[in-house]
């Protein structure tokens, strides 16, 4: 029997795990994220198993080499916090779910714009309280506008499908185009000059570190609406919230945030938050804020727990 740890695990996901787990593996499920602090409680299991804000950097690696652990796998498919050429050096495997329904993430960028164009949140909260005034609630029909679409791979070109039920044109950027010709490749300051919606959907690399700064959002059509379901990073958020002050960027709709790490997945309401970026970015009238939640169906769960499994299994049968 091989002896897994689950880091930053959370009572929701903990049943998928153990309904695909025949027996060949014994699971430690525990709170703590993996960071350099807590990376010694893996010290006698066969291999970790680490999600998103979990931090596996040189040193971290390094820990987990001389204890003998010889598997990280990530229940997630990005893998920027894992540094896996130190992982190569060290000779120890990361492995991902590289590709789970592309729909749970692609529906949550469409509810998200849905919610924040239309201000649903705002009309649930005021007719709860018998407030059935529409001032203030105007929203813009999608049909016909544009949406771009920045990374379009299994998440990026779902969201395009979808964007295109709802009648609108769709413009994109990717360093690798896919070669089918269905989609409509543009530079990226085409894509933010022409679009009236912008989603991201890249991995977070030192390429796409910061790919929204100040300099792409002036580029942005004024009121234009950009939603973030990949990485916080991606975006730089003081330049962000610069551009909601000032009226030009028409909202944001973030379901990650650069400083997550600490925050996000826990209930921080009776402290409230010291990070005050965060703080002023969600008190925005034009924001929706979800906390990494997009991939959050029953069917991605499902998806993530048995290729996670599979990947346990290929590496313990030395595939
Ligand atoms: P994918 O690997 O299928 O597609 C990523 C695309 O981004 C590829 O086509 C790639 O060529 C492109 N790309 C890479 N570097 C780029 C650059 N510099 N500029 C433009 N495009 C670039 O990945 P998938 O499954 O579509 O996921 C996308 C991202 O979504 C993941 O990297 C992850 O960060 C995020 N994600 C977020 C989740 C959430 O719950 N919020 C859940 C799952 C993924």
């Amino acid at each position: 029997m091989k002896n897994i740890l689950f880091y930053d695990a959370k009572d929701y996901e903990k049943p998928w795990f153990d309904k695909y787990n025949q027996g060949a593996y014994s699971f430690d499920y525990i709170e703590s994220k993996l960071d350099k602090r807590t990376v010694a409680l893996a010290k006698g299991y066969d291999g970790i198993c680490i999600f998103v804000n979990d931090e596996a950097n040189a040193a971290v690696v390094q820990k987990l080499k001389s204890y003998g652990i010889g598997l990280i796998a990530l229940r997630c498919s990005g893998y920027n916090n894992v540094d896996v050429a130190e992982a190569q050096k060290c000779g120890i495997a990361v492995e991902r779910v590289a590709a789970y329904s592309p729909h749970s993430v692609a529906e949550h960028a469409m509810a998200l714009l849905l919610t924040l164009n239309r201000k649903i949140h705002k009309a649930y909260i005021r007719t709860r309280d018998f407030n059935f005034s529409l001032n203030h609630l105007i929203g813009f029909d999608l049909h016909g506008k544009t949406a771009g679409v920045i990374g379009t791979g299994k998440i990026g070109k779902t969201f395009v499908k979808i964007c295109q039920g709802f009648g609108m044109d769709t413009l994109c950027y990717d360093i690798a185009p896919d070669e089918s010709g269905a989609l409509k490749y543009v530079d990226l300051d085409t894509l933010f000059a022409q679009s009236d919606v912008i989603s991201l959907h890249c991995p977070l690399t030192k390429d796409t570190y910061h790919v929204i700064d100040q300099s792409a959002l002036l580029k942005m059509k004024k009121g234009c609406i950009l939603i973030n379901t990949s990485r916080g990073a991606l975006i730089d958020s003081e330049a962000l919230l610069n551009s909601l002050l000032s009226g030009r960027l028409g909202g944001a709709c973030l379901d990650v945030y650069e400083e997550e790490a600490m925050l996000f997945y826990e209930d921080n309401s009776a402290t409230g938050v010291q990070d005050e970026l965060l703080s002023l970015i969600v008190s925005r009238p034009n924001v929706i804020v979800t906390s990494h939640q997009a991939y959050l169906t029953h069917e991605a769960l499902d998806d993530i727990a048995r290729i996670t499994l599979q990947n346990f299994d290929g590496f313990f049968a030395k595939k």
